[in-house]
């Protein structure tokens, strides 16, 4: 400043118009960063809890905390776990502060209504929806609606469907294999392939689920949306409106919706057209089997249109596909792993379709217990970091007397739970068994939770409580019918010296490596029922 003034005293009349000028914009940018920093700052203070992987005081200490996330979120999580033991602490990222739960607390918050701890407002800001163009349906529950109700409902008749698909999926997309030779397979695509056909076969049905086009879009959408919502997470807050704006960030969601809807207008506007016709006759409609249906029956009047019919469309491939596509990789990668259970599994699987028949049903299907087990025990060991992501919208106190305040992001530490030997035995080993012997030990006692898709606080694959999975059921159907084509028809295993790759981080969104190969065979002799 002392600088500036010197200068401006000795300038003649024109230079001191510029320099004054020049010194007060100066002021008013340092106020500004200044009053920038103390909001970011600020946020901290809302919480009276310890932030996890800090190393140094000050601001400067939080930005590094929050670039270390990014890369080493996993390991953050799990020295704050073990530091504070049994008490709140908070992780810090370039996008917010979370609180992480503790055991008790999820149980106590997870059937809390949305009005005080909310789901739908976690996801908004997690996915930066005001600049990705997620969100458009915000305040209405129609995905949640549509599966919790009527998808489940529906599973009884949809079983044969599966089947189909997934036969006709596999044939299209699983590599010629023989019973001579190992084959390498970049088994991911197949699968991510076979899950979408099969899913869309049931949310939009034929013909569209063999359409190429909605094949792409439908295994694509999750990825690319989310390298737009991690490219902006790198983007600091105060600036990130103005790079959303610059570099267009909802040019993804766009491109999609327009695409998807050029895709899927035929269809709904033909299902609107005959339902008119249907009642304007008096004659009953014939509706379709479908979640494209199922959507058009639980919109509000004003979202039954195309537009907004088909978006509904691609959030559903959104919250389905790339969960299940990379629930089944981890599964299959740890069967290669521990091939001790891929006989013991086969054995079950083809006692149970034999014994009906030759015939897969969702009876058949709940009698996979090993395969259920396995299923299980694999989400265990590959979880997500964080599930029961919540947002609180009223400052709550707890039992224990915390208090969380208005506006705090919070979340569950899922594998902190699943491999604490408080809540699970001897949690360091992958036993693909371990739950199937605990069904058979609390028999009639009803008191464990042994089944995969049960949830619990100590179980979080797929959340809990109010908000948790209502598609777990459907997914569990699909995958246990997927590996029952693949391990009634193949063995598998990694190649000569490999093992499990090890789960891909960046910050807290956690993928297996998708470009790892197996070794395929196909079984000798004839095929062992009719509907491979
Ligand atoms: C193995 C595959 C899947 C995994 C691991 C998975 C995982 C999850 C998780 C962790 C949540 C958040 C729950 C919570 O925080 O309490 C969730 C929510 C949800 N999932 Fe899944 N999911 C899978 C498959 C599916 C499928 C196939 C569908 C649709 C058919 C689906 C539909 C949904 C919906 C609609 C929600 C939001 C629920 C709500 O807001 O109340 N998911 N899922
Ligand atoms: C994923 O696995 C492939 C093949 O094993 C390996 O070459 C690649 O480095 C892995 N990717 C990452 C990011 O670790």
């Amino acid at each position: 400043m002392g600088i500036l003034m010197r200068l401006t005293d000795c300038a003649e009349d024109k230079k001191l118009h510029d320099y004054s000028f020049l010194s007060a914009s100066l002021v008013l940018l340092f106020l500004g960063l200044f009053l920038l920093l103390k909001k970011e700052w600020s946020i901290h203070s809302s919480t009276k809890f310890p932030i996890a992987g800090i190393e140094s005081p000050g601001y400067f200490g939080l930005v590094k905390a929050r670039a270390r996330f990014v890369s080493n979120a996993f390991h953050i999580v799990k020295s704050g776990y073990h530091k504070y033991r049994g008490k709140n602490f908070v992780v810090t990222t370039y996008n917010y502060d979370i609180v992480i739960l503790t055991h008790d607390q999820v149980k106590e918050l997870s059937n809390e209504p949305e009005d005080t701890v909310s789901n739908q407002a976690s996801g908004i800001e997690r996915m930066m929806a005001e600049h990705t163009g997620l969100g458009r349906f915000d305040g209405h529950n129609y995905l949640s609606e549509a599966v919790r109700i009527k998808l489940i409902q529906s599973l009884g008749t949809i079983t044969d469907a599966i089947t189909e698909e997934i036969r006709f999926a596999l044939d299209t997309e699983l590599p010629e294999c023989t019973a001579d030779e190992w084959r390498p397979i970049g088994i991911f695509t197949t699968i991510q392939r076979t899950v979408a056909r099969t899913s869309s076969r049931v949310f939009a049905g034929l013909p569209l689920c063999r359409n190429e086009d909605w094949l792409t879009i439908s295994t694509r959408f999750t990825r690319d949306l989310f390298m737009t919502v991690i490219e902006l997470t790198r983007i600091p807050k105060p600036i990130r409106p103005f790079y959303a704006w610059m570099f267009d960030s909802k040019r993804v969601m766009n491109s999609y919706r327009k695409r998807a809807e050029i895709l899927l207008a035929p269809t709904i506007q033909r299902r609107l057209e005959e339902e008119r016709l249907a009642e304007k006759n008096g004659a009953v409609y014939e509706k379709p089997n479908d979640m494209l249906q199922w959507l058009t029956d639980l919109v509000e009047p004003r979202h039954k249109t195309t537009d907004s019919l088909s978006e509904l469309q691609l959030m559903t491939t959104f919250v389905s596909i790339q969960g299940t596509s990379n629930t089944f990789l981890n599964a299959l990668f740890d069967l290669a792993a521990h091939q001790e259970c891929v006989q013991p599994i086969r054995e079950e699987m083809e006692a149970a379709i034999s014994a009906n028949n030759g015939v897969i049903d969702r009876a058949t299907l709940r009698k996979m217990r090993k395969t259920d087990s396995f299923f299980k025990e694999s989400m265990r060991k590959n979880p997500p970091l964080f599930t029961f992501n919540r947002k609180i919208m009223k400052s709550i106190t707890l039992s224990d007397g915390t208090c969380l305040p208005k506006g705090a992001m919070i979340s569950a530490p899922v594998s902190m739970f699943s491999t604490d030997p408080d809540f699970v035995e001897d949690p360091e080993t992958f036993d693909g068994f371990r739950w199937y012997k605990k069904s058979l030990e609390a028999e009639g006692l009803a008191t464990h939770n042994t089944k995969w898709t049960t949830t619990s606080a100590r179980d979080l694959g797929f959340g809990h409580g109010r908000h948790a999975c209502p598609g777990r059921f459907f997914a569990s159907d699909v995958m246990k019918t997927l590996l029952a084509f693949i391990i009634l028809q193949y063995d598998f295993k990694y190649p000569e010296g490999q093992s499990r790759p090890p789960t891909l981080e960046t910050g807290e969104y956690f993928s297996p490596n998708t470009t790892k190969k197996l070794l395929f065979k196909k079984l000798p002799g004839p095929k062992k029922f009719s509907f491979l």
